[in-house]
């Protein structure tokens, strides 16, 4: 190919020169015997027009059809601002069909009405759209930066296995059937957790890596099976050093990718305030509708939600104030009593201030003293609405920082290009499941405990904080990480107070506790979910539009169509048997 420029390149300062060109046709109008086409290829748009009498091939050219093109610059007319290359257009004297395309059962556009399904079925045409080869441009340029940061900071890149061992501690695993070993497994890695720490065990000091992690999750707009962590962990520092580290490179990224300056260090919020505040261990910072309590004022109410959400210990009660919402129509209240619900609330209280009056359904059950103080307590104005739960803590906040979000996405409270990041800290080290009856891991079970507490780890668990950190951006959690056990004994009490058996303890993570005997240093790291990052940057809705070949929301690649049943011969091999 003689090709001598892509089609972003070519300005006013080409007029006249001769050039050639290669790319797809994207669009194809006539005027009179003028053919003008739109050639389009990874960089951009050049306008080529074409004499119809040039050959007689020129009549065959259709969307899609790829061209090489030689001819003159000339200066355009009618210049097209939207476009690198809008100053001119090429002349040909020269074009060459180098391949033939049949009619795409797409748009190839930005703007498109496909299906997401047949954009997924027809992947290699929706990637030709250049919204999308923008964003997985800008995704390989977010982990180009990454690696280079890490690699000046003198971070290791090495890669650990895919094919491990099963730890049923954390989200569901894939299994791999081993056909050499009957009856056994191995598992597809969810994270390099365990192997990074082995890495530190071993010396390495500073190590990365960019790994691809398996978790067999339901899926939502946010994750996927087989997703990326840029993967990383440091010995010798502590917290405040470490996260140092990572805030230089989040910035780098920032003004490398999007050019934006960013205010270093970083906000920091407890996860408690975050609770408290936001309803949400992940705040979206963009805007505000922050949550207050009302429990002082309802605490002699005679309200049955109210008194039952306070018959708890830990029952509150929550409110967000809405400026101007009163307009809100009773349809639309319902529908944010419809996401209270689905986020584990029994419902949601609805109140108008409206001619210096509280109207509302529930305003009959409160006493006078009790309306005056929420109105004193919420500073309620004409127009506002109010919103309520009344639940156990986490029910009532999770469930109100939902309806908060809805708020946003339905008033568009924020702006995609505003980028507010927060680190999230002092987690609690336990969560309780109230299914399994035991405490789990909040973060995972080699997540440090805050030093000054570790006296309450053996007769107060739930009251202990973890030295762990999730990085948060627009309200996704981007990346998560912890300071690590290194003392063999606490990694002990550890795993007893999540309910492991010493014979547990030994099968599952026998070899790491054994690491953990040969001088481990103190050490900690932190997970980036590339794809949940690289679609906040680059203001996608789904982590889907951020990878090349994802699987739907129901977990399967509309390409290839897996998953699919496999030969009887295959399942013999691995000794397997379908139910
Ligand atoms: P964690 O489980 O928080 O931590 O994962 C780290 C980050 O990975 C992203 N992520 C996902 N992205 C897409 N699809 C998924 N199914 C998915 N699950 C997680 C999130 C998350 O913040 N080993 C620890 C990290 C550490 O402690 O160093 C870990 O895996 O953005
Ligand atoms: P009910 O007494 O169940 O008819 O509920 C009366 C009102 O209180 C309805 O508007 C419900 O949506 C609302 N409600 C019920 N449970 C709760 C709760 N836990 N928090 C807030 N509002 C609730």
């Amino acid at each position: 190919m003689n090709r001598t420029h892509h089609n972003n390149e070519l300005n006013k300062s080409n007029v006249g020169q001769k050039v050639s060109l290669v790319g797809w046709v994207a669009k194809r109008r006539n005027f009179g015997a003028m053919v003008f086409i739109d050639l389009r290829d990874r960089n951009g748009i050049t306008q080529i027009v074409i004499d119809e009498t040039l050959t007689d091939s020129v009549k065959e050219i259709r969307n899609e059809y790829l061209l090489e093109v030689s001819g003159e610059v000339l200066l355009r007319k009618d210049a097209n601002p939207k476009l690198a290359s809008g100053e001119i257009e090429v002349k040909a004297s020269k074009v060459i069909i180098i391949n033939s395309a049949e009619l795409t059962p797409m748009i190839i556009a930005d703007e498109t009405d496909a299906l997401e399904d047949t954009r997924l079925k027809y992947r290699y045409l929706d990637l030709r759209r250049p919204m999308m080869q923008k964003r997985l441009i800008q995704r390989a340029k977010i982990v180009q930066t990454m690696r280079n940061c890490l690699d000046d900071a003198g971070f290791i890149d090495i890669e650990t296995p895919m094919l491990t061992k099963s730890t049923p501690e954390g989200s569901r695993e894939y299994l791999v059937p081993s056909r050499v070993h009957a009856g056994q497994f191995y598992a597809l890695a969810q994270s390099p957790q365990i192997f990074k720490q082995m890495l530190m065990v071993a010396g390495f000091e500073r190590y990365y890596q960019v790994a691809r992690c398996f978790r067999d999750e339901d899926l939502r707009a946010d994750r996927q099976l087989d997703f990326t962590q840029v993967d990383i962990e440091a010995s010798f520092l502590n917290e405040v050093e470490f996260r140092a580290v990572i805030e230089d490179m989040v910035s780098t990224v920032m003004d490398k990718v999007l050019g934006l300056k960013l205010q270093l260090p970083l906000m920091t919020m407890s996860y408690a305030d975050a609770m408290h505040f936001y309803g949400s261990d992940k705040p979206d910072l963009r805007f505000g509708l922050k949550l207050q309590e009302l429990k002082q004022i309802f605490n002699q109410s005679t309200f049955a939600v109210f008194q039952n959400a306070l018959s708890f210990k830990d029952g509150v009660i929550k409110a967000i104030v809405f400026e101007k919402g009163s307009v809100m129509t009773r349809k639309e209240t319902d529908e944010l009593t419809e996401v209270a619900k689905k986020n584990g609330s029994k419902g949601l209280v609805v109140l108008k201030y409206q001619n210096n009056a509280l109207e509302g359904s529930v305003v009959k059950f409160m006493s006078p003293e009790e309306i005056s103080g929420l109105c004193e307590v919420l500073s309620l104005k004409e127009g506002d609405l109010i919103l309520i739960t009344a639940d156990k803590y986490e029910k009532a906040c999770n469930a109100l920082g939902a309806v908060r979000l809805a708020l946003r996405d339905k008033f568009d409270l924020a702006k995609k290009d505003d980028f507010k990041y927060l680190w999230v800290v002092d987690f609690p080290l336990f969560e309780y499941n109230e299914e399994e009856d035991r405490y789990v891991a909040k973060h995972h079970p080699f997540t440090r405990p805050k030093e000054d507490e570790l006296h309450l780890l053996k007769s107060d668990p739930a009251s202990v904080h973890a030295c762990a950190y999730d990085l948060v951006l627009n309200g996704f959690e981007v990346a998560g990480g912890s300071m690590r056990i290194y003392d063999q004994n606490v990694q002990k009490m550890m795993f007893e107070i999540i309910g492991f058996t010493k014979e547990q303890i030994e099968s599952r993570f026998g070899f790491f506790i054994d690491a953990f005997q040969y001088g481990t240093p103190p050490h900690g790291g932190i997970a980036f979910g590339l794809d949940r990052f690289a679609m906040v940057l680059t203001q996608s809705d789904s982590i889907r539009d951020v990878i090349a070949f994802p699987k739907n929301a129901s977990a399967r690649c509309p390409l290839t169509d897996a998953p699919t049943p496999v030969d009887a011969k295959q399942l013999d091999e691995l000794h397997l048997a379908i139910k």
